[in-house]
């Protein structure tokens, strides 16, 4: 039986970069973007060109860089948006303009437009997406809580305007599998010229049920289910790839549907999309998480030791994880570096990156006996700091039962070295309070968090922090084995993204602020 194909749309450098604090660097989008390529992924949604410079910059060179993906960038229903889209998504190899439109009661009422002025707007933009680029996508946001006669009315227009695919979004995750599944159905056979395009679903996750939605939207006719990494996105998140993908490789038999996914780069690619978003991923999530492949039981590792079938329906090896995870330690050499490095998904570094990444990896093993994948992961993951405005030069903390707790701190700022003694309430507070007398700043600190990257009290500990300025959210992580150095460079690494924010966003202008002017 040959298997229906089911395109993977991924949006995690749109829906999945909005949400709050998960902004990425530039740098990083485009190295997501090629993760994204590489393992199959048939469109990139890379972002919402008009949103920033930076937004259109992204997509524009992640268009030309793609190989094989589609690229696609968001546009709201006006001209100025779609054309500046296309003037991103123009350079790729095989380009692709979304535009959307709230269609339900709630979304109409804020551009206030009749149901008929509005559905004259879908015919117009649309035309105009069509006119630029041959491969148009719509959707009515909020389809879910559109009426029935009216979503058909509008999807029929879209079509008709030459939209080539449907995607039917669940914004507000208000929809459960049985309908999700019946609307699609629906909608294919009610709305003339349907079968000419290819439905999809995006599914959000405010009840839980985004995955299952998306599978029950497969079954209902829809052939691309629009996904980030790791879930990532506003509120809840969204679907997430691993789980769909995963899902329709495990089973098959009764959801005979193929992708054209690599399923083995999964796992780095989570990982790094957990690092660079500042998103940890939980430790029970489906597939990505920490204990998804691990086994504490006695009744379970005594099955997983005579039939690892007994407690696990796929392998580790099928998500990219390697089976053995024998620790380096100080006296590793080169040679065993890069060898567990190529094991865990890193086999193109050039000579003078593995050099470097030696230098971090001797210093880390004379601070800890055993130097576990993950503790390697954290040090890959860590950002080289070299464009970084502000960086740690040097931290002293006096702490314990006697205080003043204090930090006396070096940074450097703008290439000057600047330094101060700051006390506080513990030394972590102390640790902050010397970097805003360092560098003054408004930003709240909205989040603090510690977790240990392996076990033992020699563990690397990884510090996530979420700052928030005007309304604008960034977050920083860092690891290291002394706790309060990883809050340090957290702390100062959240600030780094809040001044790249500051630059690079043009506020009032994101898909929640849905402006109608301009058109
Ligand atoms: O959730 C949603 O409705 C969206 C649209 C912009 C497609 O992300
Ligand atoms: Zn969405």
């Amino acid at each position: 039986m040959t298997k229906d194909k089911v395109l993977i749309f991924d949006t995690t450098l749109r829906d999945g970069e909005q949400s709050p604090g998960a902004t990425m660097t530039h740098a990083e989008k485009l190295e997501i973007a090629e993760l994204l390529d590489e393992m199959g992924v048939d469109i990139i949604e890379a972002g919402f060109p008009i949103a920033s410079e930076g937004d259109f910059k992204a997509v524009s060179e992640i268009a030309r860089l793609a190989k094989t993906s589609t690229i696609c960038g968001l546009a709201r229903a006006n001209y100025k948006d779609i054309d500046r889209c296309w003037e991103a998504v123009k350079h790729a190899r095989s380009p692709r303009i979304h535009t959307f439109i709230g269609t339900s009661p709630l979304h109409r009422a804020i551009p206030n437009l009749t149901m008929d002025e509005m559905a004259q707007r879908i015919h117009d933009t649309v035309t105009h997406a069509r006119n630029l680029c041959e491969n148009v996508q719509w959707s009515p946001m909020d389809a879910t809580r559109t009426e029935w006669d009216y979503l058909c009315r509008t999807v029929e227009i879209a079509i008709k305007a030459g939209a080539t695919t449907i995607n039917i979004p669940d914004t507000v995750g208000y929809t459960a599998p049985v309908e999700s599944a019946d609307l699609i159905r629906n909608l294919i056979a009610t709305v003339p010229g349907a079968d000419d395009v290819i439905f999809a679903t995006h599914c959000h996750n405010d009840l839980g049920m985004a995955t299952a939605n998306s599978l029950a939207a497969v079954e209902g006719g829809a052939r691309q289910i629009e996904c980030t990494i790791n879930g990532l996105g506003e509120r809840a998140g969204n679907t997430a790839l691993e789980e769909v993908v995963m899902a329709l490789k495990v089973r098959g038999d009764i959801m005979p549907f193929s992708t054209e996914i690599d399923t083995t780069k999964i796992m780095n690619i989570s990982r790094r999309v957990a690092a660079v978003s500042g998103f940890a991923v939980q430790f029970n999530k489906a597939i990505v998480g920490k204990n998804a492949f691990a086994h504490e039981s006695g009744i379970h590792q005594d099955g997983m030791l005579k039939n690892a079938e007994t407690f696990e329906i796929m392998r580790p090896e099928d998500v990219g994880l390697s089976g053995t995870s024998l620790p380096l330690g100080k006296h590793s050499g080169r040679a065993a570096l890069r060898a567990k490095l190529n094991e865990l998904g890193f086999d193109d570094l050039a000579d003078n990156q593995l050099k470097d990444v030696f230098v971090r990896f001797k210093d880390l093993a004379d601070r800890k006996k055993e130097v576990f994948d993950d503790d390697l992961l954290a040090l890959m993951h860590q950002n080289s700091g070299d464009e970084d405005r502000l960086k740690l030069k040097s931290l002293r903390v006096v702490c314990g039962t006697e205080g003043p707790q204090t930090a006396d701190m070096v940074m450097e700022i703008d290439g000057a070295d600047v330094k101060t003694s700051a006390t506080g309430d513990g030394p972590v507070d102390a640790t902050f309070n010397a970097v805003k007398a360092l560098f003054p700043h408004g930003a709240r600190l909205q989040l603090y968090q510690v977790s240990a990257v392996t076990e033992g009290t020699d563990a690397q500990a990884t510090v996530s922090v979420r700052m928030e300025e005007e309304g604008r959210i960034a977050t920083g992580q860092s690891a290291d084995t002394d706790t309060v150095v990883a809050s340090a460079k957290a702390y100062i690494n959240a600030l780094n993204r809040l001044l790249v924010r500051r630059e690079e966003s043009a506020p009032g202008y994101d898909v929640k602020g849905v402006s109608y002017k301009d058109r």
